[in-house]
């Protein structure tokens, strides 16, 4: 058989009055109504409530929340874990067409009969607007999904080129031997499709550990995938303490693989964890993980000012900065900076409207919660004192939300603390380099920070975009020419980066998959 064409999922546009926008309006408007909700843990198809209630807050209205979850207890991790691992053989030996099916059907109710569900879940939990939300939670994971099912296909195609006479060689992709443990971020509501749902197309089990400031929209992901046909145990919905279940995973010895989206920090810590946990387990685990980002826009002297502008804007403070891939260092040569650009990005930012993310004339909403905002307002005053200039912003508000101004700081200290340290927010910190300083800008973004992730170049001689994309070849794991470095889109930019930022195996693409089959090769004689 072969899978059905796979294209990406159109996106709305939400223009005033249209029947989407309605259709948005309207389950906002009941959700709100309806909320708070109760989350329970779902273990081998059962809800599971320990009692143990934690809430998930909005970030644009801290006073609510959207919903209490329970909280997994040990022995709720224990039978997630022994129940995932009930379960392998039978889902592993699936047919793979019954494993594709159910992976396209859950794409298809992603797109059709759950789109304004999992928006208004996104936009009021995770403070996304509405279009972030539909790029995120519509569009993202329905491609997750139905690409995965593609690059599994392709996967399985590959075979050895040659076989002896009287011979055929063979490679089978095997899944992994144990459990895989995915851990989700709050930032992306397809992530948290994606982390378990590609190790669980290639026939593993997975333990799910959801971001906590996640949880109601990841909540309906699960919901989504059992109803398409993941049977019980297969996947396991754990919200919890993130250390607790964490820990109880990474020291079980059927532990088989983390596949991990958050900070550095922590995923250099599990690491750590994992590598001391090694003895007990039968095999070496896959560690796949996509981390922070320090990313860059480099504008060079005959770049086009408009354009770059524009870029920045959106690169920077589309969903307040808090995508791993988010601007914020930006170097722009001197004769674009004072010919245009410093007046026109300072007005336009200028114009943007910060509030309640589901009211559509807003352009930003809130940062995700209190740690973030002081986080994020902390490394504004250290710029300060490091004797950055704040151009614009430089002040948030969070007496309802979490709400912090679009800021522009503007340092002539290229490796000052914003320039080098990832903040997770509305914050960009300018450097203006010396039109004629052009190749030493590029080693100063080169040699500047722990992180790879994405960067962009704006340009129009293509001298000067060859020279950049060979000077910083190993600064980033994406780079967009004349565009913003965020937007990555599943299936046509692979998406990763290394150094700090991860392991790059390339989530939206085939790479990924093969981290988590393990192939064996037969020979058969004849
Ligand atoms: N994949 C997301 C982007 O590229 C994070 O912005």
């Amino acid at each position: 058989f072969k899978i059905p064409a796979i294209e990406n999922e159109p996106m709305r546009s939400f223009a005033p009055g249209s029947e989407e926008r309605q259709a948005l309006e309207a389950a906002l408007a009941q959700m709100q109504q309806e909320l708070p909700f109760e989350v329970p843990c779902i273990v081998n198809g059962k809800e599971v409530k320990t009692g143990k209630l934690a809430k998930q807050p909005i970030p644009a209205d801290h006073a609510r929340h959207l919903c209490e979850y329970h909280e997994a207890d040990a022995a709720t991790v224990a039978s997630a874990i022994d129940g995932a691992l009930a379960a392998k053989a039978e889902w592993e030996s699936m047919p793979w067409n019954d494993r594709a099916a159910i992976f396209l059907k859950a794409a298809d109710l992603v797109s059709k009969k759950y789109r304004y569900k999992l928006l208004a879940a996104t936009i009021i939990g995770q403070g996304k607007n509405a279009w972030q939300a539909e790029i995120d939670a519509a569009a993202e994971l329905a491609d997750f999904f139905r690409f995965g099912v593609k690059f599994v296909e392709e996967l399985y195609s590959q075979q050895p080129s040659k076989n002896s006479a009287g011979a055929w060689n063979r490679v089978e992709y095997r899944a992994l031997e144990g459990f895989v443990l995915a851990v989700s971020p709050f930032n992306f509501t397809a992530i948290g499709g994606n982390l378990p749902g590609t190790p669980a197309l290639v026939g593993n089990t997975v333990v799910w550990k959801p971001s906590p400031a996640a949880t109601y929209s990841n909540y309906i992901v699960y919901q989504i995938l059992a109803e398409a046909g993941v049977p019980p145990g297969v996947i396991q919905f754990v919200p919890g303490p993130p250390p607790e279940v964490v820990e109880q995973c990474i020291s079980h010895p059927s532990f088989a693989a983390l596949h991990f989206t958050g900070s550095t920090f922590v995923f250099k810590k599990l690491w750590k964890d994992i590598a001391s946990n090694l003895d007990k387990y039968r095999g070496y685990p896959r560690i796949v993980g996509e981390t922070g980002g320090k990313n860059f826009h480099v504008v060079h002297k005959s770049a086009e000012i408009q354009n770059a502008v524009l870029q920045t804007i959106r690169g920077a403070y589309e969903y307040q900065g808090q995508k791993c891939s988010a601007l914020s260092r930006l170097y722009v040569s001197s004769s674009v900076w004072n010919g245009g650009f410093k007046d026109l990005l300072l007005q336009e930012i200028s114009k943007i409207k910060v509030g309640a993310p589901w009211d559509f004339a807003n352009f930003m909403g809130p940062v995700i919660g209190r740690p973030a905002y002081d986080k994020i307002t902390g490394y504004i005053q250290k710029a300060k004192e490091a004797g950055g200039e704040v151009l614009i912003g430089g002040t948030g508000d969070d007496s309802k939300g979490y709400f912090v101004k679009p800021t522009v700081i503007l340092t002539k200290d290229p490796k000052s603390i914003t320039m080098r340290e990832e903040i997770f927010g509305p914050v960009i910190t300018a450097y203006v380099f010396e039109d004629s300083d052009f190749d030493k800008t590029l080693e100063l973004i080169d040699s500047t920070t722990e992180y790879a992730l994405t960067g962009a170049i704006f340009a129009s001689d293509r001298k000067a975009l060859i020279s950049a994309t060979n000077k910083l070849r190993n600064a980033a794991g994406n780079v967009y020419y004349n565009e913003k470095c965020t937007g990555a889109v599943v299936g046509q930019q692979p998406f990763g980066g290394a150094r700090g930022s991860g392991t790059n195996d390339k989530a939206g693409s085939i790479s990924i998959f093969y981290r988590f089959v393990s192939a064996r090769s037969i020979k058969e004689n004849f």
